[in-house]
């Protein structure tokens, strides 16, 4: 079988790589041609764990391949995927023209029965937007060629794709007929054999089904950092807290690690654009919106605790920051918290040193020579008047807290994903802030 997937980004690479994998030939088509020329270069846009060697050992095998020829590989293709970009909206709602231009890109090349499925996250309706949208071009040319079009949301994370991707906790598609679900079947089969569920349903359900489960996930984090700063207030421990309610089953252990709010490019702008499908059929999602404004005042906490510490004067001092992607193995800086508590830093007029294991490059577009970037954690404590911890990459998590003392200038450590002991900290003679626990 000849797949074609429509977009190289996170999605795109990870879904093309994983298919010719298991011996698919697939082409991943991009109009960014300097990353199509870079890809077959055996250069990867993104950092994401195990990508790179995939994506080289399956083009050596000559069954991955890299183009901006959109028309060739669609006539090519029994399945094309669409995996764009759905970036937000002015109005928050799903922006849809990168998936209608690739649509119309099917439709205007595809010369025998082909499947197009939708794996960007669209709002519901939007595969019938494709379908409408293909059968105009096709009209245009007046050829009768059969299609059909698919939802095969994607549910993988970024830092862990590769493994959600080969062992998924389920598949899901939307279908509207026998045969693409035989064909969606067969290609799927590689990976859903040792027990991963593929779960098929009706179109609408699948759309629905992505909002939902990040929707769900983000309610998750919201609320224990809801419960987090409430744990603060009355001098209860939210680390405690957190054990004692994930034993129970039905509560379950995932998502619900206290931090500085969620980011990333999926979870604020999907709360957003479910939000906005609620009102466009005069709905009102009211927990989604509470979601969305605990995680904004979230992303402002450890902000505040600094300039409190301060006596809410931050001019001239340096604040040190550790971690810049949104969440550890990536070097994705997408809404990330670190955004926002960088912009009010220097906006109250302190100096930020920052490091990052891979985000040093992605940070430079966003802040330029406002910042001072170190190629090492320790070099950025230099003269730093505290230490700010905003990724819980691996390697922060059991520093030499002794030449950190020695480093400050003020030993001052506000922790925003609670990766130290407190009684350790304040043992070595640091002031020790967290989330959640009345320091
Ligand atoms: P991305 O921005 O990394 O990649 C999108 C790519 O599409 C870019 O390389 C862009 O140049 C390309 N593109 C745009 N228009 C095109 C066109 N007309 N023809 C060909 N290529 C075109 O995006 P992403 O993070 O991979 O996300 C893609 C979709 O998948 C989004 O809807 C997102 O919500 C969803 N999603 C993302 C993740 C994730 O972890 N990043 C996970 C699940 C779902
Ligand atoms: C998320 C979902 O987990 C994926 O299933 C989904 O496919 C993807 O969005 C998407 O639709 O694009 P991702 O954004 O890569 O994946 O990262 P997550 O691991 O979910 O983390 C998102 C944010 O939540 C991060 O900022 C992370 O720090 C934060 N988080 C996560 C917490 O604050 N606490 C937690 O307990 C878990």
């Amino acid at each position: 079988m000849n797949i074609t997937i429509i977009g190289s980004g996170y999605v795109g690479l990870v879904t093309g790589a994983c298919f010719s994998e298991v011996g698919i030939n697939v082409t991943c088509v991009d109009v960014d041609q300097q990353k199509i020329d870079n890809l077959r270069n055996g250069i990867i846009p993104i950092y994401e764990p195990g990508l790179e060697k995939m994506i080289t050992r399956n083009m050596n095998k000559g069954r991955l391949h890299f183009t901006t020829k959109i028309s060739d590989a669609v006539r090519s293709s029994d399945v094309v995927f669409i995996s764009v970009g759905t970036p937000p909206d002015e109005d928050g709602s799903a922006d849809l023209k990168y998936v209608i231009q690739v649509a119309r890109d099917c439709g205007k090349h595809m010369n025998d029965y082909t499947l197009v499925v939708t794996k960007s996250t669209v709002p519901v309706g939007t595969s019938l937007k494709v379908k409408n949208a293909i059968k105009e071009e096709l009209d245009k040319r007046k050829v009768n060629i059969d299609f059909d079009v698919a939802s095969n949301p994607e549910f993988l994370k970024e830092g862990a794709a590769i493994d959600d991707f080969l062992k998924p906790d389920r598949i899901v598609v939307g279908v509207e007929s026998t045969r693409a679900e035989e064909l969606l079947n067969t290609l799927y089969k590689p990976f859903t054999l040792n027990g991963h569920p593929i779960i098929f349903m009706d179109v609408i359900s699948a759309e629905m089904t992505k909002y939902a489960a990040n929707s769900m996930l983000a309610t998750k984090i919201s609320f224990i950092n809801d419960i987090a700063n409430l744990c603060e207030i009355v001098g209860a421990d939210i680390n405690k807290v957190r054990k004692g309610i994930t034993s129970d089953t039905r509560i379950g252990n995932k998502f619900l690690y206290p931090g500085i709010g969620y980011g990333g490019s999926c979870f604020p702008k999907d709360v957003q654009a479910l939000i906005r499908t609620g009102e466009e059929y005069q709905y009102e999602l009211k927990v989604l919106k509470a979601v969305e404004a605990v995680n904004n005042s979230q992303k402002s906490i450890l902000f505040n605790k600094i300039m409190k510490y301060y006596d809410g004067d931050l001019k001239g001092k340096t604040v040190a920051l550790w971690g810049l992607s949104f969440k550890p193995q990536t070097d994705d800086m997408r809404e990330a918290p670190s955004l926002e508590i960088i912009r009010k830093l220097l906006a109250a007029g302190a100096n930020v040193r920052a490091y990052d294991p891979v985000a040093l490059n992605e940070a430079k577009h966003h802040f330029g020579n406002a910042i001072t970037y170190c190629e090492d954690q320790y070099e950025t404590l230099i003269n730093a008047d505290c230490l700010a911890v905003l990724t819980e990459w691996s390697e922060f998590r059991i520093p030499n807290f002794k030449i950190m003392h020695k480093l400050l200038n003020v030993p001052a450590v506000f922790d925003g994903r609670n990766i130290y002991d407190k009684s350790e900290l304040k043992k070595i003679g640091f002031d020790y802030f967290c989330i959640g626990v009345n320091t």
